[in-house]
């Protein structure tokens, strides 16, 4: 745990050479803006869902299909409760080693609360990634709360409240998405979204951004995830060989479709590849949400979205074949379908 990024950064300069990524992975010089013109992530407003809620979903599915991308605002999670919940995740990562490590010890036989920095395989890693990552289940709150930090005092109590309402604007967009689709509203109900696993990404202000990450390339191998980056940018997303940013919105969340959708959907909605840099003057936090199958869940192309010109393009299994997989691989973007496609 003397690992952690956020007790050595500003003691080591420069960067040490183990943050050092190859040459061809390397963010190189970092601009904010994305350098295609129209070429933003979408941003979906979910406040008139009464009377234009067709247009929604099909805004929705577009941004889902060219960029498995959208950011929504109006979406009724009250400013307070993100406010509150990035206020403890912050108040949690600034507070000393000592009462880290006193925060999240406990006696839960599986440990699923867990505080760690780069990957969760450090002492395997060729390089290391500049951030430090807390991460538990949320759901059910009544089984897992009890084994959330105990600090900041808050803590529990803000992310009960901001986990139970980022979950249900989760369903919800799932809601629109399988009306979309044409696979049934309640498609998304059960074992499919059965789990709400939290990952909070802090990432230290570092001292040569052009040469490391914050969170390599990757896709969510879950379902679908929605993202609260406050208000310091550095989430990526690969679209038409370039690296477009995702602007922090007041108040927005960021949703992106999940490996699980992608399938379901039988590759009609995309999975996009992204990473997060770093930056040398702010600190940056993250907040992933994602919304996940129970670990015995079979996965499939929906029966509806297949016929003669549409052919299956994957095959069924249960979520957690995929996730071994996947973990086995190190979320390798090249061949986290390969087994799974026909
Ligand atoms: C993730 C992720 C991006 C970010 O946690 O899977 O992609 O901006 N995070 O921190
Ligand atoms: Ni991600």
């Amino acid at each position: 745990m003397e690992k952690l990024v956020s007790n050595w950064y500003g003691i080591v300069q420069p960067l040490p050479e183990n943050y050092i990524f190859p040459p061809d992975a390397r963010p190189g010089k970092l601009s904010t803006a994305p350098s295609i013109p129209n070429c933003n992530i979408p941003v979906i407003d979910l406040g008139s869902q009464g009377h234009d809620r067709d247009q929604i979903i099909q805004k929705i599915l577009e941004a889902s299909q060219e960029f498995g991308f959208f950011q929504v605002i109006n979406h009724g999670i009250p400013d307070a409760s993100l406010n509150d919940a990035m206020a403890v995740f912050k108040e949690f990562f600034e507070l000393p080693l000592e009462d880290k490590e006193a925060s999240i010890h406990s006696d839960d036989p599986n440990i699923v609360c867990k505080l760690y920095t780069s990957g969760v395989n450090y002492d395997w890693e060729d390089v290391h990634l500049w951030r430090d990552i807390l991460r538990h289940p949320c759901h059910p709150l009544e089984k897992f709360m009890p084994l959330w930090p105990k600090q900041p005092i808050k803590y529990r109590e803000h992310v009960a409240k901001c986990s139970t309402q980022v979950r249900k604007l989760a369903l919800s967009i799932l809601e629109l998405i399988s009306e979309g689709l044409g696979i049934g509203s309640a498609y998304f109900n059960d074992g499919v979204t059965q789990q709400t696993l939290l990952y909070v990404n802090y990432y230290p202000p570092c001292p040569d951004p052009s040469l490391t990450l914050g969170i390599s390339k990757h896709c969510d191998p879950q379902l679908i995830t929605i993202l609260l980056q406050g208000d310091v940018s550095g989430l990526q997303v690969f679209k038409d060989g370039e690296w477009i940013g995702v602007e922090p919105l007041s108040h927005g969340l960021v949703v992106n479709i999940g490996h699980q959708l992608q399938i379901i959907s039988n590759g009609k909605l995309k999975c996009a590849e992204h990473r997060a840099v770093t930056n040398s003057s702010n600190a940056r936090m993250s907040a992933a949400f994602f919304i996940t199958p129970s670990p015995d869940c079979y996965i499939e192309p929906a029966a509806a979205l297949i016929n003669a010109s549409n052919p299956q393009l994957y095959k069924g299994f249960q979520y957690k074949e995929f996730s071994a997989h996947f973990y086995m691989n190190q979320g390798n973007t090249e061949v986290a379908l390969e087994p799974f496609k026909l």
